[in-house]
């Protein structure tokens, strides 16, 4: 039967050593809950399965001691920025169009990198929106893509709106796949204490595309666009 099937092949895999093939992986998780003009936050950051970082509304918090305390707290004051920046853009959206935005939208990002053991790295980015794919980030071009099947002006308007800031798309491109692959490379060969203050750019930079997004999503949806 299939079940048997199955131990058998994790046995084999167990044998010759498969689960050191998996990859080392950097994930930084993001949700975004918007209802009625008020933005709640939550995400976590995970380094080659351990938690690295921990967004709660807009704090957030070093798990691992990855940067030195002072770099770390102009890191962590600038992500609050960026969330009380982001929470104020949402309340103006929401109050401008008051009566059209009553309801909640679910945004939630997922990015990072894996390290193969044969020295291969692969990127990501991936924004759902509601639970359904919304946008991906395709790095050798430094592009939005549209993944969002209906209500296609949503997608096409966020798309537009997070292009308008080539300077954040070229610092994305180099964070997923550069930065990120060199802090795997790093902690696959462990070469010692080293800067990953570049670690929470990827954090900021997923607040920063979503606050192009939050405005086309709500400009959109308010029928606008
Ligand atoms: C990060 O958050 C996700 C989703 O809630 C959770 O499944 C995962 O276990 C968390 N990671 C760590 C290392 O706590
Ligand atoms: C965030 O930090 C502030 C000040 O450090 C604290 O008062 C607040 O309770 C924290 N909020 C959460 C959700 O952890
Ligand atoms: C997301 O879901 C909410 C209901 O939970 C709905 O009101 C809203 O329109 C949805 N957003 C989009 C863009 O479809
Ligand atoms: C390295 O391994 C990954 C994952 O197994 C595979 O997708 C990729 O094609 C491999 N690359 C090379 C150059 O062998
Ligand atoms: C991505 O990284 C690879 C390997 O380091 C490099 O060869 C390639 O030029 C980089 N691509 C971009 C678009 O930066």
């Amino acid at each position: 039967s299939s079940p048997t099937m199955l131990r058998l092949l994790l046995l084999l895999c167990g044998a010759l050593g498969c689960g050191a093939q998996a990859p080392l992986a950097f994930t930084m998780l993001q949700w975004t809950r918007v209802s009625k003009g008020i933005s709640v936050f939550w995400g976590n950051a995970t380094l080659g399965g351990r938690l690295s970082h921990l967004l709660e509304g807009r704090n957030v918090t070093q798990v691992l001691p990855l940067e030195p305390l002072a770099a770390w707290e102009r890191r962590r004051d600038a992500v609050g920025n960026y969330l009380t920046s982001f929470s104020e853009l949402v309340w103006f959206f929401s109050k401008e169009r008051a009566v059209m935005i009553p309801y909640t939208q679910s945004l939630c990002c997922r990015l990072g990198c894996y390290l193969f053991p044969n020295g291969t790295a692969r990127s990501f980015y991936e924004v759902s929106l509601n639970g359904t794919a919304f946008l991906t980030f395709h790095v050798p071009t430094a592009t939005w893509e549209r993944r969002w099947p209906g209500r296609d002006a949503v997608a096409s308007f966020a798309q537009q709106e997070l292009t308008k800031y080539p300077q954040t798309t070229h610092d994305l491109q180099h964070f997923l796949n550069t930065t990120c692959v060199d802090i795997l490379r790093a902690q696959s060969t462990e070469t010692g204490p080293r800067s990953r203050a570049p670690l929470v750019l990827g954090l900021t930079l997923g607040v920063l595309a979503v606050v192009g997004m939050a405005g086309g999503i709500f400009l959109c949806t308010g029928g606008s666009c």
